[in-house]
């Protein structure tokens, strides 16, 4: 699928890493940066430590000073309709996805809406979240991936690259990996070719060609997913053989 180009495609993820030892959230520090004016096109803003990390869904994002990457960058996202916006998530999952492939990781798949699981265990979150600047939008990526952390809540089904390999990893070399992935699959589609990322991210999605388990918010049941759009919708086969879409507020899967 092609739409309107965007400038953007043009301009490289990461050419600014700005670190700081401690912010509230990378993902406000972003937002805050483009309301006055001060964010610089293709930025990356890093925290060694969030006092008030933010997850999906109104949950806060624990990690461990100086453990992991907890970064953010804003993309001009006015070129994508309404009903596009997902695709920018797809490409991101897809970027972190195939960069922790390449780093030997076995068995990563990226969990609907916005999660990288390894072995079943989450090693990454994404939160994309859309801000309307001078009539512009603007979509804020934040990324917190587990990186050198190896004790996690045990109510929590979490891992990191240091547990998968069994060695702890240079964070700046991860980082410098995750920038290169997230422009190589983000710019093709700020310049408004989706298919391949569209293509990685069916194919690497938790659950695709399986039966797995799905909770709303009374019930539980066993589904297969048949697509996921780029509304963010996505689409599951019960075992009754009907199809329904579902939106990331309205069910959750099991893993
Ligand atoms: C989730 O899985 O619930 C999403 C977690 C997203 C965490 C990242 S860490 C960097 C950025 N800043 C935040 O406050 N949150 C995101």
């Amino acid at each position: 699928m092609c739409v309107a180009s965007n400038q953007f495609a043009i301009k490289m993820i990461g050419t600014k890493i700005t670190r700081y030892n401690s912010l509230e959230s990378t993902n406000n520090f972003v937002a805050k940066q483009l309301i006055d004016g001060l964010y610089a096109k293709g930025e990356v803003v890093l925290a060694r430590f969030q006092t008030e990390g933010r997850g999906q869904r109104g949950s806060s994002w624990q990690s461990l000073p100086g453990d992991n990457l907890t970064f953010s960058f804003a993309l001009p996202s006015n070129f994508l309709n309404i009903h596009a916006h997902f695709i920018l998530s797809k490409a991101v999952s897809v970027a972190i996805y195939e960069m922790l492939s390449a780093s030997a990781l076995s068995d990563v798949r990226i969990k609907w809406p916005n999660d990288i699981l390894v072995s079943d265990h989450k090693i990454c979150g994404i939160l994309l979240e859309t801000k309307v600047v001078n009539s512009e939008k603007h979509t804020v990526v934040g990324i917190g991936l587990n990186v050198n952390q190896v004790d996690f809540d045990p109510g929590y089904k979490a891992t990191s690259i240091a547990l998968q390999l069994g060695r702890p990893v240079d964070l700046d070399s991860v980082l410098k990996e995750l920038i290169g992935s997230l422009n190589q699959y983000l710019n093709p589609v700020l310049a408004g070719y989706f298919d391949d990322v569209e293509f990685r991210y069916q194919t690497a999605l938790y659950g695709a060609g399986h039966w797995i388990q799905f909770s709303e918010e009374h019930r539980s049941f066993q589904g297969q997913i048949k697509e996921v759009d780029n509304e963010g919708v996505i689409l599951v086969k019960s075992k009754q053989g009907q199809t329904q879409s579902y939106r990331a507020k309205e069910v959750k899967i099991s893993y």
